[in-house]
């Protein structure tokens, strides 16, 4: 039995018809496991392209980080002065790869971990530049906007305005205008404001640069910054440079005991080398702030640098009233407002305050349910204004 289905299922191998269906059966097989090879094959290249990928990446992370640092000198095409950000200045050695042309003095490059050789020449930043100084090309406020000052708005005409605009006066007389201008008295007074609107009449770009941010922000950096910001000042010219709270940056230090100190000791340095620097026939005026004059280091007030200096007092009677009479013109007030009872009321008070005093006064008619402002939410806002200084013991001396 067994033999026999096995001979039935059998098929006869020298049956032609059997070997032609073989040879097809055959065939598609081959032609099946070609199919299936160019798959695998694919599938092979597609992974190997995978581990390739992944081999690199592992290289990315298992490479150690690089230190950053600055070009000081470079000494010949092998060696150059590092300055890293983080400690002394090293006499490295420079990589093969290097275009030693790259490396210019305060270029940003990148070091070897170990031992400190430059490996890449970085891209200039431009980041902190653009964060610390704010370019506004043209302010909006004007003269008109500042109340009081008239002196001082006179004799900054004369020394930023002028000199930007008509040069050639300069010249014809033979005077040197001055190169820089400093503006000192109690905060709020209207320094930043009086700065804005020359740079607003002389339609110089304007550069604004906190002398506060500039050694907060930038510790290690301050005098290369400082740099780079004269520089872009003369790229910009027309244009006045304003360096807001200077005495953050200028002030006399007795002890240079913390590294914090001899860092901003070489930010005041480099200021006064770039005021030194510059030419005062140049397109470019700076003009200064502080609220500190007798803390600022002496050597900023020698002439050459900041040659006028103009005090910004505390506004008197009559500048209170223009000063509430500015902030106060866009306002929606109705009836008659007593402006020589607030100007009476905020003797002492800077312009900072009275602009306070207005907005105060606009808050009480919003919280009265009112679109306009009455006489009485000024006295009630000069009201608020004082006790607020009071209690927080920022009050100005006299302002009750
Ligand atoms: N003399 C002034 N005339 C008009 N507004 C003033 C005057 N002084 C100060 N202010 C107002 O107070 C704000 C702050 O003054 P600001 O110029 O920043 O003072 P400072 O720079 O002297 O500390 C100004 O934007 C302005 O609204
Ligand atoms: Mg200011």
């Amino acid at each position: 039995m067994l033999k026999l289905s096995k001979e039935r299922s059998e098929p006869d191998q020298n049956d032609p018809a059997y070997l032609i269906s073989y040879a097809h059966h055959l065939e598609r097989q081959a032609r099946q496991l070609e199919t299936e090879k160019q798959m695998v094959e694919s599938e092979r290249l597609r992974l190997q392209r995978e581990v390739n990928n992944l081999k690199v990446e592992l290289e990315r992370l298992r490479s150690p980080p690089l230190f950053m640092g600055y070009i000081v000198e470079v000494l010949d095409n092998k060696t150059a002065v590092v300055r890293s950000t983080t400690g002394p200045n090293l006499v490295v050695t420079v990589s093969r790869q290097v275009d030693i042309n790259e490396l210019k003095p305060d270029a940003r490059v990148a070091l070897n971990q170990r031992t400190f050789s430059i490996v890449t020449v970085l891209p200039p930043t431009q980041d902190p530049m653009v964060q610390k100084m704010e370019l506004i090309e043209r302010p909006g406020e004007k003269y008109a906007d500042v109340g009081g000052l008239e002196a001082q708005i006179q004799e900054l005409k004369e020394t930023v305005e002028l000199p930007l605009l008509k040069p050639e006066l300069f010249e014809k007389i033979g005077i040197d205008p001055p190169k820089g201008v400093l503006l000192h008295g109690p905060p709020g007074t209207g320094k930043t404001l009086l700065a804005k609107a020359v740079a607003h009449e002389t339609q110089a770009a304007f550069i604004r640069l906190i002398g506060s941010e500039l050694v907060q922000k930038f510790i290690g950096e301050g005098a290369r910054l400082v740099r780079e910001i004269f520089e872009f000042a003369r790229e910009n010219a027309p244009s006045i440079l304003f360096i807001d709270e200077l005495d953050a940056i200028g002030s006399r230090r007795l002890d240079l005991a913390t590294s914090g100190d001899r860092e901003v000791q070489r930010t005041l340095m480099q200021l006064l080398s770039e005021l030194d620097g510059f030419n005062p026939r140049g397109d470019v005026k700076v003009v200064a702030a502080t609220n500190r004059i007798d803390i600022l280091d002496p050597a900023m007030l020698r002439p050459g640098r900041f040659d006028r200096i103009i005090e910004i007092p505390m506004p008197n009677t009559e500048s209170r009233h223009e000063i509430f009479k500015i902030h106060s013109s866009g306002m929606n007030i109705k009836g008659e407002v007593d402006f020589d009872y607030l100007i009476q009321m905020t003797e002492g008070a800077t312009g900072a305050d009275i602009k306070n005093v207005c907005t105060e006064a606009g808050m009480f008619a919003i919280r009265s349910n009112r679109d306009h402002v009455l006489n009485d939410d000024f006295s009630d806002a000069i009201k608020k204004t004082t006790g607020e200084k009071e209690t927080t013991a920022r009050i100005t001396t006299g302002f009750i």
